[in-house]
């Protein structure tokens, strides 16, 4: 039994890659963990060259990974929400599974589950629910699959003006356009996955129950 954790997000050890890491581990089965930003995945280019063979014809790295999604038994997506949408690597990597829909659909009947690092609280007036987005993205390429949905788990991440050095005075901060006028780099942090229960509870539930799915079967 294996479960393959893909993470679209490009830093280093990032919170999503640390709440991934925990899922994988949390099922207790054989892993593996792959970071997007080591791969090239170009998106997929609606060709349909890859309905007789069920591979892609872009030769790129999207067909060792679609291979990887294949042959494992559960899939975990983690990604984060630039823009208030799943980013661009996580998506790619999800339009290069399509090679694995026709005629067969080999990832039907497999349990997944989705992991979001999003920075706009879910309360903000002015903007989306970007964490419902990125899930949304994960959950429904999952359903169209036919792969059964087992939960998410979501962290509130890093503003990147909180990192940038100009937090408090650039007249584009997020920070300020988040939390309002009197909100600093200091006031809002640095959001740390490890340090919000609920998402290491969401993600230590999601490996146990992912991993109780595949074993019962
Ligand atoms: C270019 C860019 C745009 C972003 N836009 C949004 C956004 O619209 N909504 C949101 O919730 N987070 C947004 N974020 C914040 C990321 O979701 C946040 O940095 C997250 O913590 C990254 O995940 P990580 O901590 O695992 O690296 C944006 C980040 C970047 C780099």
């Amino acid at each position: 039994m294996k479960v393959l954790g893909v993470s679209g997000s490009p830093i280093k050890n990032s919170n999503t890659d640390r709440a991934l890491k925990l899922a994988l581990e949390s099922t207790g089965l054989e892993t593996e963990f792959v970071k997007l930003k080591d791969y090239t995945v170009a998106p997929c280019q609606a060709c349909l060259g890859c309905v007789k063979t069920n591979t892609c014809v872009i030769k790129d790295d999207g067909i060792e990974l679609a291979e990887k999604a294949k042959e494992a038994d559960a899939l975990i997506i983690a990604g984060f929400t630039p823009y208030s949408s799943l980013d661009s690597r996580t998506k790619a990597f999800i339009e290069r599974l399509y090679p694995l829909r026709h005629t067969h659909g080999y990832m039907a009947g497999k349990p997944g589950g989705a992991i979001i690092t999003y920075a706009v609280p879910t309360d903000n007036e002015m903007l989306p629910p970007a964490s419902d987005f990125g899930v949304n993205a994960i959950q429904f390429y999952m359903m169209e699959e036919g792969m059964e949905f087992i939960g998410d788990v979501r962290i509130k991440g890093v503003i990147p003006c909180v990192k940038c050095g100009h937090g408090d005075e650039c007249k584009m901060s997020g920070i300020k356009m988040l939390y309002g006028p009197e909100a600093t780099v200091s006031s809002v942090g640095v959001g740390t996955f490890e340090e919000q229960p609920e998402a290491v509870e969401a993600a230590i539930k999601l490996g146990k129950d992912i991993a109780k799915k595949i074993t019962q079967k």
